[in-house]
């Protein structure tokens, strides 16, 4: 496994994301981890009570700057996020010594963005998202596998989990639309690396987002600084 041990340049780089997207593609590299894309997400209510998870970033994009994840709007983060759209996400990767930091505003994808995302899902995954509603209470773990089941016959798929079906078996599911993508703009970001002697190299970067047509933002330049470890 190659470590990376460089720091931050200097002077600082103009923008952030495509470092971040460099670190991520380095992690994935590296195999030091199974989900190397996975991203602590932190949202919060209206009044401020904040809840935090793991879901995987499924891209960095630099120009015009945001991340992506695809969940379950009708979820616990997805109601969070129609009441008080702003996230802040982060990635660690503790083989290589890095942390991204990223926080914003967050849209819903473009629906071709998750329709295409959903399609390329496995088969079991897709009905899985038709089966759970996800972060409301069970009665019993048989309870979600009786709606598996039910989920499977009504869409004319084989069942999850029943022997000799592969993973990559050819299925049409649509995609629920309750169902998608959310886009993360950064408008704030901090790269940390961990430096020799435990002097860590950290910096944020921050730029105004002013809301645009079509759940787009026109962006100010980033101004970098440099913070203290
Ligand atoms: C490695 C890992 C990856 C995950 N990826 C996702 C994901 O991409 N989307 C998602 O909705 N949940 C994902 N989850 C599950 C979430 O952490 C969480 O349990 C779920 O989204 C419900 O969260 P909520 O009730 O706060 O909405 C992942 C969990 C782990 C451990």
């Amino acid at each position: 496994m190659v470590v990376h041990t460089e720091l931050l340049p200097e002077p600082l780089p103009r923008e952030p994301l495509a470092v971040a997207r460099q670190w991520l593609e380095q992690a994935w590299a590296a195999r030091a981890q199974p989900n190397a894309n996975s991203m602590v997400l932190a949202t919060s209510t209206r009044d401020g009570r904040p809840s935090a998870r793991v879901v995987l970033c499924k891209d960095i994009v630099p120009e015009p700057g945001y991340l992506v994840f695809y969940t379950n709007f009708r979820s616990q983060k997805g109601r969070q996020l129609r009441d008080n759209p702003r996230a802040a996400g982060v990635l660690h990767w503790d083989a290589l010594h890095r942390q991204v930091r990223v926080e914003g505003p967050v849209v819903t994808a473009p629906e071709s963005d998750s329709d295409a995302y959903f399609a390329s899902r496995a088969w079991q995954s897709r009905i899985g998202a038709w089966a759970s509603e996800q972060s409301q209470p069970l009665a019993s773990r048989a309870q979600l596998l009786e709606a598996v089941t039910d989920t499977a016959r009504r869409l004319g798929a084989p069942i999850p989990g029943s022997p000799g079906v592969a993973d990559s078996l050819q299925v049409t599911i649509p995609r629920p639309p309750h169902w998608g993508g959310y886009r993360l703009w950064a408008d704030t970001v901090e790269l940390w690396v961990e430096g020799a002697a435990r002097i860590h190299d950290r910096a944020r970067w921050t730029r105004t987002l002013d809301p645009a047509a079509g759940g787009t933002f026109q962006s100010s330049a980033w101004t970098a600084t440099r913070l203290q470890p």
